[in-house]
């Protein structure tokens, strides 16, 4: 039985998913709390519906109260005391580094010691992101993956990866002219959707498709995916190996134990 914290941003249809797959035993676990980066989503109220704690960090209030102070008085007073700049921007590989992407990594780090904060009052052992749309840096990542070698968040983005990463799966999959579609769970790493893959499913498009219709039979795809996927993580049958690809490129896999 595993303890499962959830984060959100929007209408939670993935995190109802999960909280359905655990009351009915699908999946051995509990969801014990949910954090939003926005206030009064619909997520939100069903995490209430079913007497989950949960808590707001709201990011575009936050950014705005820090966009005042600049990015040296940023790393010189509000970072957190455990924030290491260079540690953290040698690592990411999200963001291009200017000097506004600097600001916002540092800021980023701020918010994301609030975030920290809530969810330290929680035993949890799985952080899963569901509709959560904020890139997490690796000074958050490396504080909830204690264990580097245990990745513990995991994400679901609604394209066949590693194809359309990004913040428009079914848009980029649909307006590419792809002819299939589908969804990807996979660990969370320092890049953008970038991280080992967990499970994958996926669902046929017709030439009279529309955006929408591909998006509800996506998501329909997304709701038996995530739970399958954190089924898996709570029987232990997850483990992260390196693999060697074509052109002495390594990389992180995921293997399912029997
Ligand atoms: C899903 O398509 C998910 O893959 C993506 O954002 C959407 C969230 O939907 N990351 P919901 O909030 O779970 O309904």
């Amino acid at each position: 039985m595993i303890n499962i914290g959830g984060l959100i941003s929007g209408g939670g249809t993935n995190l109802q998913a999960i909280i359905d797959a655990c009351e009915t035993k699908k999946i051995d676990g509990k969801v014990v709390f949910v954090g939003s980066d926005r206030a009064r989503v619909q997520g939100l109220e069903r995490a209430k519906n079913h007497g989950i704690p949960r808590f707001v960090v709201n990011y575009a209030e936050e950014f705005s109260k820090l966009k005042k102070i600049s990015f040296l008085e940023l790393l010189r007073k509000g970072v957190p005391a455990d924030f290491n700049y260079p540690d953290t921007t040698s690592k990411q590989r999200i963001i291009p580094v200017d000097d506004f992407e600097a600001w916002k990594l540092a800021a980023r780090a701020v918010i994301e010691a609030k975030l920290l904060k809530q969810i330290v009052q929680y035993q949890y052992d799985l952080l899963v992101l569901a509709g959560f749309m904020r890139n997490l840096t690796p000074y958050f990542i490396d504080r909830v993956n204690l264990d580097p070698e245990q990745p513990r968040i995991m994400n679901i983005h609604p394209a066949l990866l590693p194809a359309f990463p990004g913040t428009d799966g079914y848009g980029d999959t649909f307006a590419y002219g792809c002819k299939v579609g589908g969804c990807t769970v996979h660990f969370v790493d320092y890049g953008e959707d970038s991280g080992p893959i967990i499970g994958q499913r996926i669902y046929p498009i017709f030439p009279d498709d529309t955006l929408d219709k591909i998006k509800t039979r996506g998501l329909a795809e997304e709701w038996q995916l995530y739970s399958e996927c954190i089924q898996l993580f709570a029987q232990k049958r997850l483990k992260v190996v390196t693999r060697k690809l074509a052109g002495k490129k390594f990389r992180k896999v995921v293997e399912i134990l029997p």
